[in-house]
């Protein structure tokens, strides 16, 4: 359905991503890599509105490329690079501004939230509302438009602002003549929620996250702590609400997953071998792949390279529509 289409998505460096972003984001990413032309970026740009600190931006930054490398993203198909390494983007985002009704941002779910939670505390509406929260969806819409993206993967949450991109590319075409291709967005197949250690949606705003390269050490004390009710081992267990059983279905063959899940639910499995059993399989499917990344951030030079190179590829494409644009409005 998607032969021959411009994939394009962005990941926002906020924090270190986790076995939620790999599951739900990373992965299909990943695999969709390996046979579609994929545009992938840092959206470092995006970020600026929650983080202030340019070492917490650069750090996060290039943990994502590290992970999309090590994933093995196909960087031949997919161009790798940072949302700010564009400078047509910072163009593109003035030049959309003209034609985006400011009433369309009144109704983003995200400046919503923001100010339903003001709202509640008794704070003026848009207290620590700042413009980047606010025209978010007019840079998301140049990051689409720019590359001409035919779809966008992302996760549901971000469904409103591929469809604010459709409308602005909408507006654009209204005034100037057809210039910008109208983008889809595509959510991924439902590969469910993963839980975090206290059993609520792996989340960095929970802080019960485990890092996707969390040194083994780490992997196994996070593991252990995922919370459990307190059954014994010779107790049936309902394998379908377990944090345990989630988590190792996505490392794990058909066969295998449903091997563990027999046996976790027979009486006979306790947590703590349980548990055991999920580190040794993550850890078995990682530990190749976390060795990549850890010399990956070692030293960054080899990613600076990639990135640079993204660049450069990304850049040839931007120039391009941002002439046509620059003509169309400026003359
Ligand atoms: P966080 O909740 O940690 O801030 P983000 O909202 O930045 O994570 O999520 C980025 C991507 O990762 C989204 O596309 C989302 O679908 C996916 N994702 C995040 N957490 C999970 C989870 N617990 N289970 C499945 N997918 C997730
Ligand atoms: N807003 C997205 C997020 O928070 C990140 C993002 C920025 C993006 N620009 C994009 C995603 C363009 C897809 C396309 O996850």
């Amino acid at each position: 359905m998607i032969d021959n289409k411009i994939v394009l998505t962005g990941i926002k460096p906020t924090g270190t991503p986790h076995f939620g972003n790999y599951v739900g984001a990373l992965k299909p990413l990943v695999q969709m890599s390996q046979d579609h032309k994929t545009f992938v970026f840092i959206a470092d740009l995006h970020a600026l509105n929650i983080m202030h600190n340019p070492d917490d931006v650069r750090h996060h930054s290039y943990e994502i490329a590290a992970i999309l490398v090590a994933l093995g993203l196909n960087l031949e198909n997919a161009v790798l690079f940072r949302q700010s390494d564009i400078d047509a983007v910072y163009k593109l985002n003035t030049f959309l501004m003209n034609v985006t009704p400011k009433g369309l941002m009144n109704r983003a779910h995200s400046y919503k939230a923001a100010m339903d939670k003001n709202t509640a505390a008794g704070n003026d509406i848009d207290s620590g509302v700042n413009m980047g929260l606010y025209t978010y969806p007019v840079l998301m819409a140049a990051d689409i438009l720019l590359y001409g993206a035919d779809i966008v993967p992302v996760g549901a949450d971000q469904k409103q602002h591929v469809e604010f991109a459709r409308d602005i590319a909408g507006y654009f075409n209204n005034i100037y003549g057809e210039t910008f291709k109208l983008p889809e967005p595509m959510i991924g197949a439902d590969t469910g929620i993963i839980p975090g250690l206290d059993g609520r949606k792996m989340s960095k705003s929970y802080d019960n996250v485990i890092p996707l390269f969390a040194s083994e050490k780490d992997l196994k004390k996070g593991i252990m702590r995922i919370i459990t009710d307190s059954k014994t081992p010779e107790e049936p267990k309902d394998p379908d609400t377990s944090t345990i059983v989630a988590l190792y279905r996505h490392f794990a063959t058909d066969a295998e997953f449903a091997d563990f899940r027999a046996r976790f639910a027979a009486p006979g499995m306790g947590y703590g071998a349980a548990k055991t059993e999920l580190f040794e399989k993550i850890n078995s499917v990682l530990s190749p792949m976390r060795a990549i990344y850890d010399q990956l951030m070692t030293d960054t030079s080899k990613l600076d390279e990639i990135l640079a190179s993204g660049a450069e590829r990304a850049t040839a494409v931007a120039e391009k529509t941002i002439s046509r644009v620059r003509k169309k409005m400026l003359g």
